[in-house]
């Protein structure tokens, strides 16, 4: 607490009056934005928000997300802003060892330092709540972390994000968002057999196999089998509520995403997120239905 404390006192005292409201409220915007209670909270069991719990299943074994509330013993209570800055940016433990890609701090790495230490001031604001971690249920081949060092090498690229000076402030806004914190990508683009995204030839153009087993939509303009035929207000319209052009619904892991993050986006934020998203080039790629859709277990 003691140094939780010290920390926000220099965040107040390094900046303006009122400076440090906006930090914490921009911290939560990327909070809701970056999708971060989704993951940390067990929410089929009604778990206490941000102590983890949440099982993800991938095609590598089922990850139990770790409790991230400041409790110190339990949570990242005791870790420092740099400690959470090499979380995010370089995917490693204060201890050294190296996270799962199941974090997507494969797009959080992007995040500029000045938005992780909102997002570190807005965490520990949030109630402390003692909760320990479970072990993640991972097959023999995935339990060594050292072995994500060569994943690392081969698919991660770390940030910050780097604004391309050929587009516009807005597109560049984007960009940033989509990339870094709304890691549409993470969901959104394939993955090839060694769980890393096929960003250089499938950017965004959906999978069969998405998260928890359900298919993804390929989100490219490609006017047959992406979203070509929506218009940018179209596309605004989709991440503020839900509706699709033809008047249905987003339904799951897109629609918790909405409802509890993307919902939030300013009006610019949307904007810049649907001009960039439908800049991209049209990628032809038909999703099929995930087998558990086909077996019924989503609506
Ligand atoms: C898609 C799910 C997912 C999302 C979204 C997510 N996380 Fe995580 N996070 C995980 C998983 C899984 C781990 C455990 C990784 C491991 O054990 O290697 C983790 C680990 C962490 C850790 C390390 C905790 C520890 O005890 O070592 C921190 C810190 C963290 N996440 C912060 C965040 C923040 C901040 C956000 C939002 C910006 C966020 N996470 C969003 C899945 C997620
Ligand atoms: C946690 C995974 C996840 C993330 C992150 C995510 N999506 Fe999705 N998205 C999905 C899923 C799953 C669907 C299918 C929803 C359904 O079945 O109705 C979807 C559907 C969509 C659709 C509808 C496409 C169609 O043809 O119906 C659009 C557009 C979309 N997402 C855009 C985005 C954008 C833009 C972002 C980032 C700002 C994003 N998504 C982030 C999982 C995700």
């Amino acid at each position: 607490l003691a140094r939780r404390v010290a920390y926000l006192l220099l965040v107040l005292a390094a900046t303006p009056a009122g400076a440090a409201d906006a930090t914490l409220a921009y911290g939560e915007y990327l909070y809701r934005v970056g999708g971060c209670e989704n993951c940390h909270t067990d929410r089929d069991a009604s778990g206490p928000v941000l102590a983890g719990g949440r099982k993800l299943v991938t095609p590598h074994g089922t990850f139990l997300t770790p409790n991230i509330t400041p409790d110190r013993e339990t949570g990242i209570g005791a870790w420092s802003a740099a400690d959470f800055v090499r979380a995010l940016r370089d995917g490693r433990s204060p201890a050294g060892a190296h996270y799962y890609p199941a974090f997507p701090y494969t797009s959080y790495t992007l995040l500029t330092d000045q938005d992780m230490h909102a997002l570190y001031a807005y965490l520990m604001t949030r109630p402390a709540v003692r909760r320990v971690n479970e072990p993640h249920q991972l097959p023999w081949y995935a339990r060594s972390r050292a072995a994500l060092r060569g994943w690392k090498w081969i698919y991660f690229r770390r940030g910050p994000f780097q604004a391309n000076p050929d587009r516009t402030g807005v597109w560049n806004r984007g960009a940033y968002l989509v990339r870094a914190a709304a890691h549409c990508s993470e969901c959104h683009t394939p993955r090839e057999p060694l769980g890393g995204p096929a960003i250089l030839t499938r950017y965004l153009a959906g999978t069969a196999d998405g998260p928890d087993g359900s298919a993804v939509p390929n989100i490219t303009p490609d006017a047959q089998t992406g979203i070509g035929s929506w218009t940018r207000q179209e596309l605004t319209e989709y991440l503020r509520s839900g509706m699709e052009p033809d008047g249905d619904f987003a339904g799951g892991l897109m629609a918790e995403y909405i409802d509890h993050g993307f919902k939030h986006l300013t009006v610019e934020d949307r904007d810049a997120v649907a001009e960039y998203v439908l800049s991209m080039p049209p990628i032809a790629h038909q999703v099929e239905e995930s087998d558990a859709e086909e077996r019924g277990e989503f609506d």
